[in-house]
């Protein structure tokens, strides 16, 4: 079982970007727990962080046949039509995740472009919401692999 972990702008800085708000973990520290968590799960992972849209749809497209993907869109959650058309593209079922809560925030952060395409959404739950993504993927994972066989 494969997952994409995708990250996108100014989620490089986590730990020193308004730990406050989005904690004192640094996207490594993220990493590191998801990655001991999947290995417990049997899952493969894979991380990618870009502060670039077009780099995001092309992760999103070169992982076409994987089997999920956990998305945290930074900024690009809110403006990218080109992200959210990447992820109905590919067909790969999706967790968007949030560190904050996006609808306790600002106006502008309560619309998210992905939240129509996605499976499910994670927001406000801190690091902890990655685990919480990648527990129900490999959960849906393996009822629907069970349910095929
Ligand atoms: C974020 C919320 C977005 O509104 C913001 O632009 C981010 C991070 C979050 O994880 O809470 O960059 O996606």
């Amino acid at each position: 079982m494969r997952i994409l972990v995708l990250n996108g702008p100014n989620l490089n800085l986590l730990g020193r970007r308004q730990p406050e708000v989005y904690g004192r973990e640094t996207l490594a520290d993220i990493e590191l727990l998801m990655r001991n968590h999947a290995d417990a799960l049997h899952v493969e992972l894979k991380f990618v962080q870009s502060n670039h849209e077009g780099d995001l749809v092309d992760a999103i497209q070169e992982h076409l046949d994987w089997d999920g993907m956990i998305i945290n869109a930074g900024a690009y959650t809110h403006t990218s039509l080109a992200i959210a058309d990447a992820i109905t593209s590919v067909q790969v079922p999706t967790v968007e995740v949030h560190l904050s809560n996006i609808y306790a925030r600002e106006r502008i952060r309560h619309r998210s472009l992905l939240a129509p395409v996605v499976w499910g959404q994670v927001s406000g739950l801190g690091y902890r919401g990655y685990l919480a993504a990648l527990d129900a993927l490999q959960r849906r994972l393996t009822d629907e692999a069970a349910g095929a066989g």
